[in-house]
């Protein structure tokens, strides 16, 4: 007994080891591109975000309900937000103190936050909006003008209008209450929960209850008709189409729009299925950022769209939402893969092959700038060059010439099927092809993806 008692004192005093000292939460997320992006210390589960938003006066009201889980101990931590003014942040209901400055809003709560435990920030702010401009002069985050918003992140604009871990590798789940006056329809990711009218405002709820990266975030608003529609297997379509459309305009919309149920009956076969609860359009009239966004469940256009780039955006819903880059130089992994799908859908209805594309591509001179941009690492400036999408989308080409079509749908499939390994990276795709293919392929990544020469093309 003796002895018992003593073992079980002595497995008492063992010391314990010390509980890990709070420090404060990085401020950057560690994106080589964007290191001021994103945040440390913590991972979002969910937000639930809530505006109420005058077009006219471009004034913003809003609440952000930020739900996190701590991945060290805490004093404090770092939210991504930039022009706007804070009123109030409470953690866990108590008041907590806050600096906002450079785009980073600090928030320091009353007690240090544990390794492991959840918490819930609140955040209350406004603003007047503007039209933000990325680091190469286009358009994003949230562009407002005089009838809404037309709202596009990528790659790191979603802090132009919530507080955010604004990095692809922290998705979560949201919510989007929006309000705005009567005749204003409001729109965001997943599906409409509601729709409440009342002293001459109408309060719009949808909830995407997928995980989603923050650049695929979105409250758009303008002046929308929203339609339905569904595919052969029941897939919700919730189209917005902005009302100011010239009526050839909206006739072609209408046109395209309809083929979104046949071109997911296209991908599925080959991507595996559709990965979210639904789809859709936003299609607006008013800011031309000149590009469209995958934004998730529902891209935004702006004017009407073709039928090959909503078969883009259509399919970066497997690849680069679902599938969802580990850092932003992988851009092409999201743009070679969307535009080799864009391709097979032009060569399916009877446009363009996808060897019309190749022997475009490859045609390119050597000489010319395009081949200088290694894509699996483009840099921050190109990371939307012509080469991320149209060198991508060939060194798929070559990729397929290469191991056969058996070898290479396999992959395609699989690559869409990899979230468990999610986030993934270049060297992720070169070791699925490898074991896919039973061939050694590093030459031809390497080639295609990563020197700043001309390759040499597959016959
Ligand atoms: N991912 C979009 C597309 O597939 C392009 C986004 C461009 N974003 C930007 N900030 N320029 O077309
Ligand atoms: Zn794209």
């Amino acid at each position: 007994m003796v002895g018992i008692v003593a073992a079980v004192g002595l497995v008492a005093c063992v010391p314990e080891a010390p509980a890990p000292t709070p420090t404060a939460g990085a401020t950057g997320g560690g994106d080589a591109y964007f290191p001021a992006s994103g945040n440390g210390g913590y991972d979002v589960g969910h937000y639930d975000l809530t505006f109420d938003y005058d077009p006219a006066t471009k004034a913003l009201e809003a609440s952000a309900v930020v739900k996190s889980t701590a991945t060290q101990s805490l004093t404090s931590f770092s939210l991504d937000l930039r022009d706007l003014t804070v009123s109030a942040v409470t953690v866990n209901g108590t008041p907590a103190t806050f600096a906002h400055t450079g785009g980073e809003l600090v928030v320091t709560p009353a007690n240090p936050l544990l390794a492991g435990n959840t918490f819930t920030t609140v955040v209350a702010y406004s603003g007047t909006m503007t039209q933000p401009v990325d680091g190469t002069g286009s358009l994003y985050g949230w562009v407002a003008f005089d009838d809404g918003a037309f709202v596009a992140n990528e790659p790191e604009g979603a802090s132009t209008w919530y507080p955010v871990n604004d990095v692809p590798t922290d998705k979560a789940t949201y919510t989007f209450e929006i309000t705005v006056p009567d005749g204003t329809t409001a729109v965001g990711n997943g599906d409409l929960v509601s729709q409440v009218s009342s002293g001459g405002h109408t309060t719009f709820r949808w909830v995407s209850h997928e995980p989603m990266a923050s650049y695929l975030s979105m409250a758009a608003s303008g002046n929308y008709t929203l339609s339905t529609d569904s595919t052969s297997k029941g897939l919700k379509i919730v189209n917005a189409v902005d009302d100011d459309l010239s009526p050839a305009d909206q006739a072609a919309t209408a046109d395209v729009l309809a083929q979104q149920p046949d071109m997911i009956d296209f991908f599925e076969p080959m991507f595996g299925p559709y990965p979210f609860s639904s789809f859709g359009a936003v299609v607006d009239d008013d800011v031309d950022p000149q590009y469209a966004l995958e934004n998730q469940t529902r891209p935004i256009y702006s004017g009407a769209p073709d039928s090959a780039t909503v078969a883009h955006e259509l399919a970066h819903q497997w690849y680069g939402n679902k599938v969802t880059l580990a850092a932003w130089k992988d851009i092409w992994l999201n743009e070679g893969f969307a535009t080799y799908a864009e391709w097979m859908w032009t060569e399916h209805t009877g446009g363009d092959t996808v060897a019309d594309n190749y022997d475009f591509v490859t045609g390119i001179p050597a000489a010319n700038a395009f081949w200088t941009v290694p894509v699996a690492d483009p840099g921050p400036d190109d990371l939307f060059s012509a080469a991320t999408y149209y060198r991508g989308g060939a060194f798929l080409e070559s990729l397929r010439r290469t191991v056969g079509d058996t070898a290479f749908f396999a992959i395609l499939r699989q690559w869409a099927d990899t979230s468990p390994t999610e986030p993934v990276t270049t060297a992720d795709l070169l070791a699925l092809s490898e074991t896919v293919s039973g061939q050694q392929l590093d030459t031809l990544f390497d080639d295609w993806l990563y020197q700043p020469t001309k390759p040499t093309p597959v016959p």
